[in-house]
């Protein structure tokens, strides 16, 4: 008898562990659920990365178009061991808008979509003076500015390489020749291209840009917190009296090395009108050494795509953005 009541009060005891344990770890589980989901939307979980491919969508919609989606695809694709994240600004994340989401997440494991609540992303940065003040809101170049803002704060404080998502990359990016580099841009080499650029977290050409732009800010000027202020920003830094200028090959700043315009913008903006027309075999040699290709969005938004033909955009995107490419008819495209 009392052997069996031992038992009895064992088994019962078993029983109120076994729901105990059971409780505890529900409850972490859902603890663990929200702390990883909230740190999610602060964009806490990236960590310092070199070697990582960023980029920001600033529009707020919360969705990537065809295009963008292509850009992102094409970067994953040819980089299949790099980290690639997409950073999207906004309240939430879109899905109604086309198939962006599952041909990024379901085709490629090395991408991540990380949304971005802009208030916590500035805050404690040094722009959240700017942030806050909120000038740029007022602006009519507001998405563009805060894109121009947003990546410093990035690229400062995670490194990486950032690209804007107007282009198509065409190959593996060499990781030994885009590090700790900026473009040059156009035919005359007298301007720095912030759509593409690689540095080290915490590097101090970023620190001064961001110290420069946190005080210099013109709400009705397009590019001066871009090329302008990365240019005039790198000649102060790079060049000891100014006027070696972004000609040069060599820059006079070890830690800064300048790439030509040819690497990621072989077509100029005078004639981005190439990429939508039919290859010519001048077009495709022009980019045909290049590693991605930069479409010059702010002229060519509206461009039809026309998929299965020989238009030059068309071909490319079927090559390296393929999955985009197949599901073309999804997308809502401008009309
Ligand atoms: C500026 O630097 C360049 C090259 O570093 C040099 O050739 C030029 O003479 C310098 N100019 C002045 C005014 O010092
Ligand atoms: C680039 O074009 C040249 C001449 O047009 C050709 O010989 C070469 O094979 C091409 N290179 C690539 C990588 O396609
Ligand atoms: C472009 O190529 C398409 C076939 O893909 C052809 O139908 C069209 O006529 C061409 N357009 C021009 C301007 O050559």
């Amino acid at each position: 008898m009392p052997t069996f009541r031992f038992r009895f009060r064992l088994r019962k005891t078993a029983k109120y562990v076994a729901k105990f344990t059971g409780i505890i770890l529900i409850t972490l589980l859902l603890v663990y659920y929200f702390i990883t989901t909230s740190n999610h939307q602060q964009g806490e979980e990236i960590h310092a990365d070199s070697r990582r491919i960023f980029f920001h969508e600033t529009s707020g919609r919360g969705n990537l178009n065809f295009k963008q989606c292509c850009a992102v695809e094409s970067v994953a694709k040819h980089n299949p061991g790099r980290s690639v994240q997409l950073l999207i600004s906004g309240d939430r994340l879109d899905v109604s808008n086309g198939p962006w989401m599952d041909i990024l997440k379901d085709h490629y494991t090395n991408v991540e979509i990380i949304s971005v609540d802009n208030d916590k992303y500035f805050s404690g940065s040094p722009f959240e003076l700017w942030y806050e003040k909120g000038e740029w809101r007022q602006s009519r170049f507001r998405i563009a500015h805060l894109s121009d803002y947003i990546r410093l704060v990035s690229l400062y404080r995670h490194g990486g390489l950032y690209m804007d998502l107007d282009y198509v990359v065409l190959k593996p990016l060499n990781e030994k020749l885009l590090h700790n580099v900026l473009l040059v841009e156009g035919i005359d080499g007298q301007q720095l291209n912030n759509g593409v650029m690689h540095f080290e977290p915490g590097h101090r050409l970023i620190n001064e840009l961001i110290q420069h732009l946190a005080v210099e800010y013109d709400p009705e000027d397009y590019y001066l917190h871009g090329p302008t202020a990365l240019t005039n920003v790198y000649l102060r830094l790079c060049s000891s009296n100014g006027t070696g200028g972004t000609k040069k090959k060599s820059s006079m700043c070890p830690d800064v090395s300048l790439l030509s315009y040819k690497h990621f913008c072989p077509i100029g903006p005078p004639f981005w009108h190439l990429y939508f027309e039919n290859a010519s075999d001048q077009s495709l040699s022009m980019i045909n050494s290049s590693y991605g290709v930069h479409l010059w969005n702010f002229l060519s938004s509206n461009e039809p795509i026309r998929m299965g033909t020989r238009q030059l955009y068309a071909i490319l995107a079927a090559k390296h953005c393929p999955v985009t490419a197949k599901r073309f008819d999804q997308f809502i495209h401008p009309t």
